[in-house]
Protein backbone atom coordinates (compact mmCIF):
# COMPACT_ATOMS: atom_id res chain seq x y z
CA UNK A 1 0.00 0.00 0.00
CA UNK A 2 1.14 3.79 -0.65
CA UNK A 3 2.22 5.80 1.92
CA UNK A 4 -0.76 8.32 0.68
CA UNK A 5 -2.87 6.12 0.50
CA UNK A 6 -2.49 4.28 4.44
CA UNK A 7 -2.37 8.11 5.69
CA UNK A 8 -5.77 8.67 4.27
CA UNK A 9 -6.88 5.19 5.56
CA UNK A 10 -5.56 5.92 8.69
CA UNK A 11 -7.43 9.33 8.53
CA UNK A 12 -10.61 8.04 7.94
CA UNK A 13 -10.59 5.19 10.66
CA UNK A 14 -9.92 8.12 13.10
CA UNK A 15 -12.85 10.02 11.95
CA UNK A 16 -14.82 7.12 11.89
CA UNK A 17 -13.96 6.32 15.23
CA UNK A 18 -14.45 9.45 16.87
CA UNK A 19 -17.37 10.54 14.97
CA UNK A 20 -18.76 7.56 16.60
CA UNK A 21 -17.88 8.76 19.85
CA UNK A 22 -19.40 12.21 19.61
CA UNK A 23 -22.78 10.57 18.09
CA UNK A 24 -23.06 8.43 21.24
CA UNK A 25 -23.12 10.86 23.60
CA UNK A 26 -26.67 12.30 24.99
CA UNK A 27 -27.68 15.23 23.98
CA UNK A 28 -26.91 18.30 26.22
CA UNK A 29 -29.12 18.75 29.20
CA UNK A 30 -30.91 21.97 28.68
CA UNK A 31 -29.48 24.05 31.87
CA UNK A 32 -26.18 23.18 33.97
CA UNK A 33 -26.48 22.71 37.73
CA UNK A 34 -24.65 25.96 39.77
CA UNK A 35 -23.80 23.79 42.56
CA UNK A 36 -21.83 21.53 40.28
CA UNK A 37 -20.03 24.60 38.49
CA UNK A 38 -19.36 26.01 41.79
CA UNK A 39 -17.13 23.01 42.01
CA UNK A 40 -15.45 23.40 38.77
CA UNK A 41 -14.56 27.20 39.09
CA UNK A 42 -13.05 26.18 42.10
CA UNK A 43 -11.00 23.67 40.29
CA UNK A 44 -9.79 25.37 37.15
CA UNK A 45 -10.93 29.28 37.76
CA UNK A 46 -9.81 30.88 41.05
CA UNK A 47 -6.26 30.58 40.51
CA UNK A 48 -7.13 33.29 37.88
CA UNK A 49 -9.96 34.81 38.71
CA UNK A 50 -10.33 34.59 43.02
CA UNK A 51 -11.31 37.22 45.06
CA UNK A 52 -8.68 39.46 46.18
CA UNK A 53 -4.96 40.09 45.60
CA UNK A 54 -2.83 37.80 43.50
CA UNK A 55 -5.13 36.56 40.94
CA UNK A 56 -4.07 37.95 37.36
CA UNK A 57 -7.41 37.10 35.75
CA UNK A 58 -9.48 39.50 38.78
CA UNK A 59 -6.62 42.35 38.72
CA UNK A 60 -6.82 42.60 34.88
CA UNK A 61 -10.44 42.74 34.75
CA UNK A 62 -10.18 45.33 37.95
CA UNK A 63 -8.03 47.21 35.27
CA UNK A 64 -10.41 46.81 32.70
CA UNK A 65 -13.39 47.66 34.14
CA UNK A 66 -12.12 50.49 36.90
CA UNK A 67 -14.37 49.34 39.53
CA UNK A 68 -17.46 49.68 37.38
CA UNK A 69 -18.29 45.74 37.31
CA UNK A 70 -16.78 43.56 40.53
CA UNK A 71 -13.42 42.38 39.50
CA UNK A 72 -14.21 38.32 40.41
CA UNK A 73 -16.44 36.31 37.81
CA UNK A 74 -17.90 35.22 40.94
CA UNK A 75 -19.22 38.51 41.94
CA UNK A 76 -20.53 39.41 38.26
CA UNK A 77 -24.66 39.60 37.67
CA UNK A 78 -24.03 40.02 33.58
CA UNK A 79 -22.44 37.07 32.91
CA UNK A 80 -24.60 35.21 30.10
CA UNK A 81 -24.02 31.50 29.90
CA UNK A 82 -22.73 31.86 25.79
CA UNK A 83 -20.23 34.60 27.04
CA UNK A 84 -18.46 31.89 29.74
CA UNK A 85 -18.56 29.30 27.38
CA UNK A 86 -16.95 31.37 24.78
CA UNK A 87 -13.93 32.88 26.98
CA UNK A 88 -13.75 29.49 28.28
CA UNK A 89 -13.46 27.56 24.94
CA UNK A 90 -11.25 30.02 23.18
CA UNK A 91 -9.59 31.54 25.62
CA UNK A 92 -8.92 35.03 25.67
CA UNK A 93 -5.24 37.17 26.37
CA UNK A 94 -3.56 34.94 28.68
CA UNK A 95 -5.84 33.04 29.66
CA UNK A 96 -5.60 29.62 27.94
CA UNK A 97 -8.93 27.84 26.14
CA UNK A 98 -9.61 24.49 28.32
CA UNK A 99 -10.51 21.66 25.95
CA UNK A 100 -13.38 18.95 26.85
CA UNK A 101 -11.00 16.72 28.04
CA UNK A 102 -10.47 19.51 30.87
CA UNK A 103 -13.92 20.91 31.07
CA UNK A 104 -16.47 18.58 29.73
CA UNK A 105 -19.48 20.30 27.87
CA UNK A 106 -21.55 19.28 31.33
CA UNK A 107 -19.14 20.94 33.22
CA UNK A 108 -18.93 23.79 31.59
CA UNK A 109 -22.51 23.88 31.14
CA UNK A 110 -22.64 23.92 34.97
CA UNK A 111 -20.26 26.26 35.06
CA UNK A 112 -22.00 28.55 32.89
CA UNK A 113 -24.95 28.17 35.30
CA UNK A 114 -22.90 29.31 38.24
CA UNK A 115 -21.37 32.18 36.54
CA UNK A 116 -25.04 33.53 35.77
CA UNK A 117 -27.18 32.42 39.36
CA UNK A 118 -27.25 36.27 39.95
CA UNK A 119 -27.88 37.47 36.53
CA UNK A 120 -30.45 40.27 36.43
C1 LIG B 1 -4.16 31.68 33.58
C2 LIG B 1 -5.13 32.57 34.18
C3 LIG B 1 -6.59 32.36 33.87
C4 LIG B 1 -7.36 31.22 34.07
C5 LIG B 1 -6.90 29.88 34.62
C6 LIG B 1 -8.70 31.58 33.69
N1 LIG B 1 -8.74 32.87 33.26
FE1 LIG B 1 -10.40 33.85 32.59
N2 LIG B 1 -9.26 35.47 32.17
C7 LIG B 1 -7.91 35.61 32.45
C8 LIG B 1 -7.46 36.91 31.97
C9 LIG B 1 -6.06 37.47 32.11
C10 LIG B 1 -8.59 37.53 31.39
C11 LIG B 1 -8.62 38.86 30.65
C12 LIG B 1 -8.96 40.00 31.52
C13 LIG B 1 -8.99 41.26 30.68
O1 LIG B 1 -9.69 41.34 29.67
O2 LIG B 1 -8.30 42.20 31.07
C14 LIG B 1 -9.70 36.61 31.55
C15 LIG B 1 -11.00 36.89 31.13
C16 LIG B 1 -12.09 36.09 31.37
C17 LIG B 1 -13.45 36.44 31.06
C18 LIG B 1 -13.92 37.74 30.43
C19 LIG B 1 -14.45 38.68 31.48
C20 LIG B 1 -14.71 40.06 30.91
O3 LIG B 1 -15.62 40.72 31.40
O4 LIG B 1 -13.98 40.50 30.00
C21 LIG B 1 -14.23 35.39 31.44
C22 LIG B 1 -15.75 35.27 31.32
C23 LIG B 1 -13.35 34.40 31.99
N3 LIG B 1 -12.06 34.84 31.95
C24 LIG B 1 -13.77 33.20 32.50
C25 LIG B 1 -12.92 32.21 33.01
C26 LIG B 1 -13.37 30.94 33.51
C27 LIG B 1 -14.82 30.53 33.61
C28 LIG B 1 -12.25 30.25 33.85
C29 LIG B 1 -12.16 28.82 34.38
C30 LIG B 1 -12.63 27.80 33.47
C31 LIG B 1 -11.10 31.08 33.57
N4 LIG B 1 -11.55 32.28 33.07
C32 LIG B 1 -9.78 30.71 33.81
C33 LIG B 1 -7.11 34.68 33.06
C34 LIG B 1 -7.49 33.38 33.36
Amino acid sequence: MSRPVAFVLAAAAVLACCGTLYAAKPGPAPQGDPARGQAVYTRWCTACHGRGPGHPGTQSLQVKYGGKLPPALEDRTDLAPPVTVQFVRHGFALMPPFRKTEISDAELRDLAAYLARNRK
